[in-house]
């Protein structure tokens, strides 16, 4: 797993407002400055497949990309523009390159010329096995000399198909690694999308995003299904490294607006590439409105590149939240799933914050909501996604000695439902688990998750050791790694641990801002990866 890639810009001391006592607190954990590198925020663009599948041409991406610049959508963070299938032909040529369609009739390069002119990037398509899907060529074989004339037409973006190719996972794997590969040594920076319908964990290391799921179809049903399937690998996500449940349908015509704002929200909080896929020459103000909104951008493209997660399910509502990169602000969701309106419930508590006022604003009205006390409660209408930024104290720092499971998290991600304290994890519901027990010793304190997980507490430099038990539940049957971060640092990495081989884990974390525990999955992500930190314990002042 790569390092979370972000630097702290305020090394200092400065005093937080607490509404319950007015100690200066040591408060370094925010801002983070923009990681470098190729995608240090999710990639935001346009691709030709949801709206146009195979009939698309030069003209269609030209036109596109001025509209993308005149419907102020540049200006709010856009920039690839990007072909999908059937811009190749289905042979290749005597030596063996990639054969631009009659679709693109002057090739490649004129048209990213173009696209460099207002500004834009261009983003192109392939696909790992011999043909694509839509049954063009496929770089199988010919990778180098595919990401070298991507290079030299002025290409900067990658997406990579899985048709037509050996399901073998191995090789799978080398294939999408090859195309990595032969991108780094093209000399051009081309950012790198795989599309492997399903998160695999090597993918982390080849790119920047990967699909999660299968195609997303422009419904209710299908926007929700890839939803989860984000949300399971949330642990994941990190600069440079996003999940990506597909691109957008908002816009094009199977939705209500209620519902596409609901999906550009959860893209959005849940750190996704903003990939849109409507028709943005013609698109209504509504769906422009949508598309623009730079206050919900702003979840989607925070420095911190966390990915929302819920913290709490309700019936068919739930809340959804995560840290932004400002002390005590936290992007929040009420969504509701159901046919019906619901009084839906927000505790300051339950998204890392002390209770006591925060204040509220609501990202589709552009609306200050004033400041709640403790919580705050809204009625979400059906299929809406009530988009808040919440605005209050981060909680005080740990003193002494003291059970993680006592703390509140900064942020947690979690393959099941929620991280559970002082248990084990099971399943999607919440205090489901039973007690925590590693290598048939049981465990009164600790956490109990499931792979991949990670969980986000602040330390304020007060704390000088960290002691856990990390090892599968005994009620479990995978394997996963785990890992201790003090802010950028790896203090600790078991590697793979199966069923009775807990390790000791005790870790020097003096002079640490947040201690970051993750679980990676040692492999695909499965439901049997319950893993445990048992006894886990910080020693601070
Ligand atoms: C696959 C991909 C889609 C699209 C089509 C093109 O189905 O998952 O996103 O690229 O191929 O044929």
């Amino acid at each position: 797993m790569r390092p979370l890639a972000f630097a702290i810009v305020l090394a200092g001391c400065h005093a937080a407002t607490s509404p319950d006592d007015a100690a200066p607190d040591v408060d370094d954990l925010f801002p983070v400055e923009v990681a470098e590198g190729l995608a240090p925020t999710p990639p935001m663009g346009w691709n030709s497949w949801n709206r146009f599948a195979c009939d698309l041409d030069a003209d269609l991406i030209e036109q596109t990309a001025e509209a993308m610049v005149s419907s102020g959508m540049r200006d709010a963070g856009y920039s690839y523009v990007n072909l999908d299938d059937c811009w190749q032909e289905v042979d290749r040529d005597e030596s063996g390159h990639v054969v631009p369609a009659s679709n693109f009739p002057d090739g490649i390069a004129p048209v990213a010329d173009a696209i460099h002119a207002l500004d834009l990037k261009l983003g192109i398509y392939s696909d790992r096995g011999t043909a694509t899907c839509g049954g063009r060529t496929g770089s199988q074989g010919h990778e180098v000399d595919d990401a070298n004339d991507y290079a030299a037409w002025g290409v900067d973006y990658l997406k990579y198909d899985n048709c037509n190719a050996d399901t073998n996972a191995v090789v799978q794997q080398t294939q999408y690694e090859t195309m990595s590969q032969a991108l780094a040594a093209s000399g051009r920076p081309i950012v790198f999308s795989l599309c492997a319908w399903a998160f695999h964990e090597w993918s982390v290391d080849a790119g920047q995003l990967w699909r999660v799921s299968a195609d997303i179809v422009d419904g209710w049903g299908s926007s929700n299904f890839n939803l989860v399937q984000t949300r399971r690998a949330a642990a994941y996500a990190q600069p440079n490294g996003w999940n990506d449940p597909d691109m957008l349908e908002v816009g094009n015509g199977g939705m209500s607006d209620v519902e596409y704002r609901a999906q550009f929200s959860l893209w959005a909080l849940s750190a996704a590439p903003l990939i849109a896929g409507n028709d943005l020459r013609t698109m209504s103000d509504e769906t422009r409105a949508i598309l623009t909104n730079e206050e919900v951008i702003a979840l989607d493209q925070d420095a911190l590149g966390l990915q929302g997660a819920p913290v709490r399910y309700d019936g068919q509502a739930s809340v959804w939240a995560k840290p932004l990169n400002q002390s005590g602000t936290r992007g929040v969701i009420l969504f509701n799933e159901s046919e019906i309106s619901l009084p839906v419930t927000v505790s300051w508590a339950e998204i890392g914050l002390r209770p006591g006022k925060a204040t509220v604003r609501d990202l589709w009205a552009h609306k200050d909501l004033g400041q709640a006390t403790d919580r705050f409660t809204a009625t979400v209408q059906p299929h809406e996604a009530l988009t808040l930024r919440v605005v209050g104290t981060e909680p005080q720092i740990p003193t002494g000695t003291v059970s993680v499971s006592e703390l509140t998290p900064t942020y947690a991600a979690n393959l099941l439902g929620l991280v559970e304290r002082d248990a084990s994890n099971g399943t999607d519901a919440p205090g489901e688990g039973a007690a925590l027990s590693v290598d048939g010793t049981t465990y009164e304190r600790g956490l109990g998750v499931s792979a991949p997980s990670r969980v986000i507490y602040r330390l304020g430099r007060r704390c000088s050791s960290f002691h856990a038990v990390a090892g599968m539940d005994d009620g479990a049957t995978g394997t996963a790694s785990f890992e201790v971060w003090g802010d950028d640092e790896r203090l600790f990495q078991s590697g793979p641990v199966a069923a009775s081989a807990a390790q000791t884990v005790d870790v020097d974390v003096s002079g640490k801002s947040r201690l970051t525990l993750l679980v990676t999955s040692a492999g695909d992500i499965s439901d049997a990866d319950l893993a445990d930190w048992a006894d886990a314990t910080l020693e601070c002042e």
